[in-house]
C-alpha cells in the first residue's frame, strides 16, 4: 500500500513549536491543518490504517491541532486586547502589520501580514454564497498588499468617510479603522457577513468602523470621501455605482479606488471619466487593474 498523501504534510506540520509561536504563524499553520482536516475522510483513514505508522502520525496531528487552537486563541485575545485598549495606536498598528512583510509563504499561501490581519479579525477563507444572495458575487478578501497601497494613496485623514462597497467580512474595512484615524462604513449584501465584521469591531472597539446590510444601490453614499472596491459587482450594479460616484464627484472631492477587469466594470467608471465627472489619475496593480479616480473639479 501507497503512502497517504497527508504523511508527509503531517509530519511537517507536528515540528511546529505552537508554544513559541506569533499569533501570525499560528494561523497560518492552522489553516494548513484545517486544509488536512477537511481533505482526509473517516473512510481514507481506515484504509490508510493498513500503512505502518499513520495512526501514531495521525494522534500527533489532532495533538498539534488542539495546540495550535489554544495557543491562537490565546494570541488573538492578546492583540485584540492591545487594540482594544489603544496600546496600539493606528500608525503603530499599520506599521507592524505592513512590517511583517508581503512575500508569499513558499507553502499553504498568505503573507506575514495577512495572517497576521485575518488571524485579529478571523478572516474566513473563501466563501461561495449560496443562493439566499443572488446578486453576490464570491466573498474574496483584498490582499494586505492591496490594502497597503490603498492607505498610501488615499491617505484616510480624520475628517475623511471611508466607504468599502461590497465589504465582505470587513478586511478591509476594519484594517483601514485601526490603521488610521478616520470614519469607515462597509456596505455589504450579505446579512452573516455583515454580522462576522460587526463582531470583529466590537471584540475590537474600532467604533469608527459601521457595516450596513444593504444592496449598495439602497445607500445613501453622500457623506463619503474616499470609496474602495474591490470588484463587488459588475454589469447593472457597478454601472449603477458608477453613475453614483459620477454624480457624487461633480458636487463634491472624492478619491475611488476601484480593482477589477476591465469589461463589464472598469468601463463604467471610465465612462464618468468621459463625461468629465471623474479623472483617473493612476492606475496601479500588477495588472494595472486598480483605477485610482479623483473629481474633475479638483
Ligand atoms: C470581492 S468581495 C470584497 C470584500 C472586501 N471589500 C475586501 O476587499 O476584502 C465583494 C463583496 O461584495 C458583496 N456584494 C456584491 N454585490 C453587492 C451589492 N449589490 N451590494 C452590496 N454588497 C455586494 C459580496 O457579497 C462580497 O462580499
Amino acid at each position: 500500500m501507497s503512502i497517504p498523501w497527508w504523511f508527509s504534510d503531517v509530519q511537517a506540520l507536528g515540528t511546529f513549536d505552537a508554544s513559541t509561536a506569533t499569533m501570525g504563524a499560528l494561523w497560518h499553520v492552522s489553516e494548513r491543518l484545517r486544509f488536512v482536516r477537511e481533505n482526509v475522510s473517516a473512510a481514507d483513514l481506515s484504509e490508510d490504517a493498513a500503512h505502518p505508522a499513520t495512526t501514531s502520525t495521525w494522534q500527533r496531528f489532532v495533538e498539534q491541532e488542539r495546540a495550535v487552537r489554544h495557543a491562537l486563541v490565546e494570541a488573538t485575545d492578546e492583540e485584540a486586547a492591545l487594540v482594544r485598549s489603544k496600546s496600539r495606536a493606528p500608525a503603530d498598528f499599520r506599521a507592524h502589520w505592513e512590517g511583517l512583510g508581503f512575500e508569499p509563504h513558499a507553502v499553504g499561501g498568505g503573507t506575514p501580514a495577512d495572517d497576521f490581519l485575518d488571524a485579529l479579525f478571523r478572516t474566513s477563507r473563501l466563501v461561495f454564497d449560496g443562493p439566499a444572495a443572488p446578486l453576490a458575487t464570491v466573498n474574496l478578501a483584498s490582499r494586505a498588499r492591496r490594502v497597503s497601497d490603498f492607505l498610501g494613496v488615499t491617505a484616510p485623514a480624520h475628517d475623511d468617510v471611508v466607504f468599502d462597497l461590497g465589504s465582505g467580512h470587513g478586511k478591509v474595512a476594519l484594517t483601514v479603522a485601526a490603521s488610521a484615524d478616520t470614519r469607515v462604513e462597509g456596505v455589504e449584501l450579505v446579512a452573516g457577513h455583515v454580522a462576522e465584521a460587526e463582531a470583529s469591531a466590537l471584540a475590537l472597539g474600532l467604533d469608527s468602523a459601521r457595516f450596513h446590510q444593504a444592496d449598495v444601490r439602497d445607500v445613501d453614499l453622500s457623506k463619503g470621501s474616499i470609496f474602495y472596491l474591490y470588484f463587488p459587482f459588475h454589469g447593472a450594479v457597478a454601472s449603477a455605482v458608477a453613475t453614483t460616484l459620477g454624480a457624487l464627484a461633480s458636487q463634491k472631492d472624492i478619491t475611488v479606488y476601484a480593482s477589477g477587469p476591465a469589461w463589464d466594470y472598469g468601463e463604467f467608471f471610465l465612462r464618468e471619466v468621459e463625461r468629465g465627472a471623474l479623472r483617473l489619475v493612476g492606475r496601479r496593480g500588477e495588472h494595472d487593474e486598480v483605477m485610482v479616480l479623483v473629481s474633475e473639479r479638483r
